[in-house]
């Protein structure tokens, strides 16, 4: 008897809660002329309709039926899907100021300290002197002529590791466990001035799985439904204990076997002796001067680790992809190569700039396979306008890259790898956001700042790869499977491929 009247009130108490709720959304939206979007529940808005899935394909659909801007409420959260390359203008470029912050939620915030990075902190004070720091060990030309011999030299181990490999050039082997270490090496030495021998290297491999890891976490859809409806967060503990765990391992593992052995070696043998500075010295200097604090340095590590590497490894694994399914473009690269080096002469970093058809295949694979198809999302800290609608303050904006880049409209035949488009516009199209129907690093003040390495890196990889091997499927196969798997803002390949890689002699 007790039990069916305290059943009766909750119902009675859950009745009012949803009639005040849509009583008070119906009074707010009354004031604000909102984006399109589908009918809006009450407590849980959008989201039984649309699912937890928002990746660029899906949210495509959705454009195409509720138009280039909309609003989707996921419970308590704004989101705003911009899908021209007008509106993309907008939120870049000219209100760049306004959408220039990053959302946050429950499992970013642990993984960046509620925003002591960079990435994902909100635009202002902090942000600027981050982005400052990062620059002069990062992202100028300077760092890239330090660099690239170190980049040419991990280039070529991969390469002869790769010959080294008898299967290489009969079955075939995955190539790109090899450039994962490749990649790693890049990055660990731009940063520390280390690198790890081997696939098997323990310290590499630990790394490799806790940052794996902290990418399946962060990305997966799982966690969303703690994030849109705050009364459900209790249900997430679980989960958000694995991200703490998570977290503190990496963040401990970057400390004591990078940062501290830094430090060591610094105050050992000198500065002075250590040659050129690395980015952490350079960190550290920012450290020492109080203009950042020690959480802050861990951070600009995590934001490397997962900015730098994994996209770039990506778009390598799909250029390879598409590059082993045509043959004929593998031909031309090949060509373009002989005559402009020399039959026999290895790439460099400076050629990269004189090779347009290698850059066109870069293009179109960031175009096709774009890693961070939504960018990374955006927001806005006040009301803002867009398009004559109101948007709520603290709105996640995503801006669908992906479509912008594969739509029929202004591309033609977008589904298909074509690197030529890139040499046929009258005004070429560059990566670097000229043109906004084409943004696979975003534009404006949040852009990537690490175009200046990624993109000699990428050309430089796959051009050493194509000199050096006849690169085709594993016996059997016609191509090889470019299926994707995408994220809350990532893209990536679904299944590493097998390819076989025959020395060319
Ligand atoms: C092919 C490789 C890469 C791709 C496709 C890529 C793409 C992107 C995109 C789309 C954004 C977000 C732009 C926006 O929100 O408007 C971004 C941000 C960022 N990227 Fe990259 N990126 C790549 C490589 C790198 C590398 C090599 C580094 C560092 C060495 C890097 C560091 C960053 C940082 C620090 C940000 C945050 C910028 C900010 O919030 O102010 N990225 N990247």
């Amino acid at each position: 008897m007790l039990e069916s009247i305290n059943l009766e009130k909750g119902l009675i108490a859950l009745f009012v809660v949803v009639v005040s709720a849509i009583f008070v959304s119906k009074l707010k939206s009354k004031k604000l002329k909102l984006p399109p979007g589908p009918f809006a529940l009450p407590i849980f808005g959008d989201w039984l309709q649309v699912g937890d899935d928002l990746n660029h394909r899906n949210l495509t659909d959705l454009a195409k039926k509720y138009g280039e801007i909309f609003l989707l409420k996921m419970g308590q959260r704004n989101l705003v899907v911009v899908s021209s390359p007008e509106y993309a203008k907008e939120v870049l470029h000219t209100q760049g100021v306004e959408f220039g912050s990053r959302t946050r939620n429950v499992v970013f915030d642990i993984f960046t300290g509620k925003g002591q990075d960079m990435v994902f902190t909100v635009y202002g004070e902090h942000w600027r002197k981050m982005r400052r720091i990062m620059t002069v060990p990062f992202f100028t030309n300077k760092v890239v002529q330090q660099y690239r011999f170190a980049w040419e030299d991990e280039i070529s181990r991969a390469v002869e590791d790769v010959k080294n490999r008898p299967e290489a050039s009969t079955t075939g082997i995955v190539i790109r466990r090899r450039l994962q270490l490749m990649m790693y090496n890049i990055m660990y030495r731009m940063m520390f001035d280390r690198r790890f021998e081997s696939e098997e290297d323990p310290l590499f491999l630990k790394l490799k799985a806790l940052n794996g890891e902290r990418s399946r976490l962060a990305q997966s859809f799982e966690y969303n439904y703690g994030d849109f409806i705050p009364i459900l967060r209790p249900f997430l503990r679980g989960y958000l204990k694995i991200c703490k765990e998570v977290k503190e391992m990496r963040l401990s593992l970057f400390k004591d076997y990078f940062i501290n052995e830094r430090k060591k070696l610094a105050s050992t043998k000198g500065s002075s002796s250590l040659g050129e500075k690395c980015a952490i010295d350079h960190i550290l200097d920012a450290l020492d001067k109080g203009e950042i604090n020690e959480d802050n340095v861990l951070y600009i590590v995590e934001n490397i680790n997962v900015a730098a590497i994994e996209t770039t490894l990506w778009s390598m694994e799909w250029g390879l992809a598409e590059i082993v399914n045509h043959p004929d473009i593998q031909q031309k690269i090949r060509k373009e190569l002989d005559t402009v080096l020399g039959p026999g002469v290895e790439i460099t970093e400076p050629d990269t700039t004189r090779l347009p058809y290698l850059q066109a295949v870069v293009k179109e694979t960031l175009r096709l396979h774009m890693a961070i198809p939504l960018l990374v999302p955006h927001m806005n800290l006040n009301q803002a306008k867009l398009g004559g609608y109101d948007i709520p303050a603290e709105s996640k904006i995503l801006v669908n890259a992906w479509w912008l880049a594969n739509n029929p409209e202004w591309w033609n035949k977008p589904e298909e790898f074509i690197p030529e488009r890139f040499l046929e516009d009258e005004q070429k199209i560059e990566a670097n956001g000229n043109d906004f129907r084409f943004l696979p690093f975003g534009v404006g003040r949040r852009s990537c700042p690490g175009i200046i390495l990624a993109l000699p890196i990428l050309a430089l990889s796959l051009g050493r790869l194509v000199q050096n091997f006849d690169l085709s499927p594993p016996p059997g196969h016609s191509k090889v499977d470019v299926s994707e798997k995408g994220g809350q803002f990532s893209l990536h390949i679904l299944n590493h491929s097998v390819v076989v890689a025959k020395p060319r002699v």
